[in-house]
């Protein structure tokens, strides 16, 4: 016991995700079917209480970053409780940030309170600027909202706002100048990534994947673009814009992995570790906890689940199987 959260890699871990829940508000194409899929039964899901504790064990042990997602986690009714009382914790290296990734519907109501509670910043889903589209791939007709929330954000100064787009093939690739542009006007930061298998339905195929080679030629055709260096363990790739000083981003998850310097682990909303988002073990931290662990205990088993962590994620390996959870019960 004591030190970093380390793997048998030598990656240190300090970036925690927690899933607040695995409901969402929207029904995004490739990721959930319209009817939604089978939630979490309440009995399982983490109390506040739990979840609290649980992170406040991992930032004992160096977690110095959180970031909080879902499903759609502005759904969980005391989101601004559970930021308040995460953003309080403290460990060795400090108070963590405290951020989110939502689809923002929710922000007009909360984006105050969420940063008075001590939220630093948001990242925000935006995969197409059109109302059509947006309601077609979402399958809720929302992008005022949307953009409503985003505005939200930015007037209570949850800033940088990174905003993201799944780049998909024929429905809107040929959106990766105007999302761009949108985002550049408004100071900010424009992300597009690279689909994962992960959706609900597994129907994903690589040949289907509009890759980060795509994305920075369309980019290139209408902006000068510099490449940003020292991205750490990010998992975006950024180039300044033109004279900047905005930045647009790749996550390119599939075409150019970013494994090796993989510092995030996650707690599902249900309190299962997970090593990675491919994970195909997880480790009950809720069983364990209402079984009467002690501290230590909860801290050993994140340790022993970190322990197991493979060094990628095999996508490309012909014997690679998705992960059984869809992303929306993993947490992004
Ligand atoms: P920042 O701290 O703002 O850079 O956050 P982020 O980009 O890591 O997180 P966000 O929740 O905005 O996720 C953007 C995309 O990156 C989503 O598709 C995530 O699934 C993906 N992503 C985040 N972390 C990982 C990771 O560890 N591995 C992989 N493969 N994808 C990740
Ligand atoms: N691959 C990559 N990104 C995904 N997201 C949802 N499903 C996938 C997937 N299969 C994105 C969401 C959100 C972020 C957290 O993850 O659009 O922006
Ligand atoms: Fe980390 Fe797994 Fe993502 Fe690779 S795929 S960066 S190991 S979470």
């Amino acid at each position: 016991p004591g030190g970093p959260l380390l793997d048998r890699y030598g990656r240190v871990h300090r970036d925690l995700r927690i899933s607040l829940t695995d409901r969402c508000s929207l029904r995004c194409t490739y990721c959930m079917p319209a009817e939604g899929v089978p939630w979490l039964p309440g009995s399982q899901m983490l109390s506040t209480d739990e979840l609290v504790r649980i992170a406040r064990v991992a930032v004992g042990l160096g977690i110095e970053e959180i970031r909080l997602t879902g499903g759609e986690p502005l759904l969980r009714p005391d989101v601004v409780d559970v930021v308040r009382r995460l953003a309080a914790l403290r460990g060795p290296n400090g108070a963590p940030e405290v951020s989110l990734t939502t689809n923002a519907l929710r922000l007009p109501a909360l984006a105050g309170e969420l940063k008075d509670a001590g939220l630093a910043r948001v990242n925000i889903s935006l995969d197409t600027l059109d109302r059509e589209r947006f309601t077609q791939l979402t399958r809720r007709d929302r992008l005022p909202q949307t953009l409503g929330g985003i505005a939200a954000a930015d007037a209570v100064g949850l800033h940088p706002i990174k905003l993201n787009a799944v780049a998909m093939r024929g429905v809107n690739e040929d959106e990766v100048v105007a999302l761009t542009r949108f985002a550049v006007d408004r100071g900010y930061q424009m992300r597009f990534i690279e689909q994962m298998p992960l959706d609900a339905g597994h129907t994903w195929d690589r040949t289907q994947m509009v890759t980060q080679a795509e994305i920075l030629e369309r980019l290139r055709g209408a902006f000068r673009l510099t490449e940003v260096g020292g991205r750490g363990s990010a998992p975006a790739e950024l180039w300044v814009v033109d004279d900047g000083p905005a930045t647009v981003g790749v996550i390119a998850s599939v075409s150019s992995p970013f494994c090796g310097t993989c510092d995030r682990v996650r707690l599902t909303a249900d309190g299962q570790v997970r090593s990675c988002l491919f994970s195909r073990t997880e480790t009950d931290l809720r069983t364990l906890l209402r079984e009467g662990a002690d501290d230590d205990a909860l801290g050993a088993a994140i340790r022993a689940c970190l322990a197991g962590k493979k060094p990628g994620h095999d996508i490309d390996d012909p014997a690679f199987l998705q992960p059984d959870r869809p992303m929306s019960a993993i947490g992004g």
